[in-house]
């Protein structure tokens, strides 16, 4: 008999495949996914400068290239990032392909075999995922718990993990005081902790806070930042990085070396040139004020629709708005999987929770539809609610 596979599989889910493979089921209204607006790529613009940068650069970019990234694109991000007192040297950066890359990577490095991770649960499935293999222990950082105590919350896992902007899966900003704790605290406590931040461009109302790391105030402290293009340009550049300290840097490119070679040269330059030319600035005020509307469109279907079984807080950026049950008995496995049979794809709170056992909740993304389309697949919700409600 051949030997079986290994054991992490069991632990896991294809939750992600469905939602990436819903969009292709015809008639479906996908409101499970973290997935941008596909009108609010440049096509035009990134496929000139493809055109333009293989043209100009066809060893760098067809060649395979150094482990750790281009130099200029380091380069850039440092400079980029360099901010609020923070100097970041292009030794602090690994360019990766993507931002669910470079989670795998602090997983290779970071993790022994059943070793704790610090979170804020519910947290994003992809990282849950990608540190599955490594059988890891989980603590939750209750970070809206006035009382919360960030030293006591690090000390002793092998890193802490937060998404501070407009969380995935709860669209929840962690507020300045809060940041400056675990800043302090990843600092007092020598503690890794992973400042993850794909959405911190997309935010609707108030002004920017600091990035965790700049309150920790050296990028060659404890903290690790993770960036990406995926929400500012397009997912499928697949480039993102990872601002850490440098023996942090140097581990991560030996645990790329066996993972992908190297990012992309292509990709690569591509996102450099955009960088330079100023693209994620130009592009960003339309993609805001697009998902500003679809925001307040799933909002108001929601208050119209699902109000009796559901409440939510209006998110302040992101893609997501997180609806808890009022009843907790109400379980969203069930309702994910009788939303698909009637034509709408949510995302279930279980997957979200390194347990699998939380099923009060549902993640709803407002990015991807259209005002209509985001009411038809709140109306369906509906509908399938009171089918169940009916049948229990
Ligand atoms: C919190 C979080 N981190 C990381 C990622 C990974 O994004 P990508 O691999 O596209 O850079 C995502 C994607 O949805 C995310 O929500």
């Amino acid at each position: 008999m051949r030997p079986g596979f290994a054991r992490w599989l069991n632990s896991t889910n294809d939750v992600t495949r469905r939602f990436l493979a819903a969009g292709r089921i015809r008639g479906l209204i996908n409101i499970a996914g973290g997935l941008p607006a596909p009108q609010t790529y440049p096509a035009a613009e990134l496929a000139e400068i493809a055109r333009q940068v293989i043209a100009d650069h066809p060893q760098e970019t067809l060649g395979y290239g150094p482990i750790d990234g281009l130099p200029e694109l380091r380069a850039a991000v440092a400079a980029r990032f360099s901010r609020n007192g923070l100097e970041i040297a292009p030794e602090n950066v690994l360019i990766t392909t993507s931002g669910m890359h470079g989670l795998d990577l602090l997983g290779k490095v970071l993790l022994e075999p059943g070793g704790l991770i610090a979170g804020h649960y519910p947290t994003y499935l992809g990282a849950i995922d990608a540190w599955r293999p490594h059988h890891p222990t989980y603590r939750t950082l209750l970070l809206d718990d006035p009382a919360f105590d960030a030293a006591a919350g690090l000390a002793g896992a092998r890193f802490g993990y937060v998404v501070p902007n407009f969380s995935n899966p709860t669209g929840r900003l962690v507020d300045l005081v809060t940041r400056r704790d675990l800043a302090a605290a990843a600092v007092a406590t020598d503690t890794w902790l992973i400042e993850d931040d794909p959405y911190g461009t997309l935010q609707y109302d108030g002004e920017p806070l600091p990035r965790v790391i700049e309150l920790a105030g050296t990028a060659d402290g404890p903290v690790a930042y993770l960036g990406t293009l995926s929400k500012q340009i397009a997912p499928g550049l697949r480039i993102g990085w990872i601002i850490g300290a440098r023996d942090l840097i140097d581990a991560l490119t030996m645990a790329k070396q066996c993972t992908d070679m190297c990012t992309s040269g292509v990709t690569q330059r591509i996102a450099l040139a955009a960088i330079e030319g100023g693209l994620i600035e130009r592009l960003q005020p339309a993609i805001v004020a697009l998902y500003r509307e679809r925001r307040d469109a799933l909002c108001a279907a929601l208050a119209e629709h699902l109000a009796a079984w559901f409440e939510w807080e209006v998110p302040v950026g992101g893609m997501f708005v997180w609806a808890v049950a009022r009843d907790p008995g109400l379980d969203t496995d069930r309702l994910f999987a009788a939303g698909l049979e009637a034509g709408v794809c949510v995302a279930p709170s279980s997957v979200f929770d390194p347990a699998g056992s939380y099923r009060r909740a549902l993640r709803l993304n407002f990015t991807l539809n259209p005002p209509d389309r985001l009411a038809e697949g709140v109306r369906r919700l509906a509908s399938v609610l009171r089918k169940m409600e009916v049948a229990a």
